[in-house]
């Protein structure tokens, strides 16, 4: 935990627009590198009570008090916000306090939150029944729309988390190549499965752990890993396994070491490579799938993996993870082959309902261009207020996904992001909780917007953010 957690909980503030109206500057010049700062307001009082006492009592329940170890807040410290409900950008906590958030449920949340269109039809389908078990017309529907945006997507299997996507597309990759190895990048995340437990980004660099442990060394001795945006080490790893390598998976931007944009010829050269060498190239897309653009990253970069995986947003905020790809490869996915990959709930009716309707919502005009026009506003806000304050920092955006780093940049791979000051991070993630603005708690995740965040929330987070640059 950081030095923060100690003065967080103090006199009460119901909303962030109070908390701003009753902040007084102390006056205080503050002279950094250089730079002399304008005078630096103290941090608002932000009442927490209610949160504490949650989480308290969660940790006697669940492990760490949490289903999801990133939610602990534990590279950032200070104890976690306990949410009370979500509505469009932003969400409320127990003790009564609004945010804007920039998290979304970690993806799902594009269309924002509790968003009407998808909970009228979530209500109407309800009374149908939650769970068939048995073929339903939604499956064909929202794998039609999947198949008409995704340029690689020829037939798609519905699952239940980006998790489950990854695990069956490396089984696809196996089966259909009869190979074993498979390459995957340092920072990049593909879920818990195990052998993807390996250099895996966000959650586990948060952690501080290397891997996991209770992860067999049988299950990750087939798992090669490359530093991103490095594409002679690709081609070395091939030329040391000739013909044993089934596939490569990556995130086509990353999200889970923060926010890295790989080089377009780097995706390219990947695009050879495996062609080439007789093995299959699967672009992770749960956190970029439908954010990115329509047709998701593959669409953005003009580069067409074989494979495509895709969850969070494809979900509408409900349980649901996907794989697809060229029919030929899909066809080894049983019944149609022998490759093995079942679920009870897969497809169920709900999930698939609140994925089509989030779908036809992206589908409208304009929808990635609002994405795209407020979220570099925001960086570039973010940014400036960084620089102003005599920060190091840089940082980007891609349509509704960004992220910054505390260092000089540029951060092209894992080894770059954590040349970042963490305990910065910690610092300006806090102060950010105090100005009423919500950010992924770890400076190894990405930010999200979505196409409830307007102009204002914007600018009132902007002006949030000269304050903390100013004052961390
Ligand atoms: C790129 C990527 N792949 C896979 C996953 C795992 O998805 P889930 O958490 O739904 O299991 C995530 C989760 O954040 C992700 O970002």
């Amino acid at each position: 935990m950081s030095a923060m957690s100690a003065s967080f909980t103090v006199a009460p503030v119901r909303h962030a627009q109070a908390i701003r109206r009753s902040r007084k500057a102390t006056g205080k010049v503050s002279v950094r590198r250089g730079v002399v700062a304008k005078a630096v307001e103290a941090a608002p009082k932000l009442v927490t009570t209610k949160s504490e006492a949650i989480f308290k009592a969660a940790q006697d329940i669940l492990p760490g008090g949490v289903n999801s170890p990133v939610r602990a807040f534990k590279s950032v410290g200070g104890g976690p916000i306990v949410f009370d409900k979500v509505k469009d950008a932003y969400c409320f906590d127990v003790d009564g306090n609004k945010y804007v958030d920039y998290v979304g449920s970690w993806g799902p949340a594009i269309c924002g939150h509790s968003n009407e269109q998808v909970n009228a039809a979530l209500k109407a389908q309800i009374d149908k029944g939650s769970s068939f078990g048995a073929p339903c017309e939604l499956e064909n529907v929202l794998g039609q729309m999947v198949i008409d945006r995704v340029p690689s997507v020829e037939m798609v299997r519905f699952c239940n988390s980006g998790t489950e996507a990854c695990l069956s597309v490396l089984r696809v990759m196996r089966a259909y190549t009869g190979r074993d190895k498979i390459i995957k990048f340092e920072g990049c995340y593909h879920g818990h499965a195990d052998p993807f437990l390996v250099q895996a980004g966000s959650g586990v660099a948060t952690l501080g752990l290397p891997d996991s442990p209770g992860v067999p060394k049988a299950a990750t001795n087939t798992t090669l890993c490359a530093p991103y945006n490095d594409l002679e080490a690709v081609k070395k790893i091939f030329e040391e396994n000739k013909g044993e390598i089934a596939g490569v998976i990556l995130e086509p931007v990353v999200g889970n070491s923060g926010f890295i944009v790989p080089d377009k010829e780097f995706l390219e050269g990947l695009r050879e490579i495996t062609k080439a060498e007789g093995a299959l190239l699967t672009f992770d897309e749960v956190m970029t799938g439908f954010r990115i653009a329509k047709g998701c990253a593959q669409e953005y970069w003009g580069v067409t993996p074989d494979l495509t995986t895709m969850g969070k947003v494809i979900g509408g905020g409900l349980p649901v993870g996907a794989y697809g790809g060229r029919r030929d490869i899909m066809d080894v996915v049983a019944p149609a082959g022998p490759m093995y990959q079942a679920g009870t709930l897969s497809g169920n009716p709900l999930a698939m309902t609140a994925g089509i309707e989030t779908l036809k919502i992206l589908g409208e005009p304009g929808s990635y261009e609002h994405l795209d026009k407020i979220t570099k506003r925001l960086i570039e806000g973010i940014l400036e207020a960084g620089r102003e304050a005599g920060h190091e920092v840089c940082g980007g955006s891609i349509s509704g996904m960004f992220g910054f780093f505390f260092c000089e940049g540029p951060v092209r791979s894992f080894a770059d992001a954590t040349k970042s000051d963490t305990d910065k991070f910690a610092r300006w993630h806090r102060g950010m909780l105090e100005e009423g603005v919500y950010l992924a708690p770890s400076q190894y995740e990405a930010g999200f917007t979505g196409l409830k965040h307007t102009e204002e929330d914007i600018d009132f987070t902007i002006a949030a953010a000269k304050r903390v640059m100013a004052r961390i």
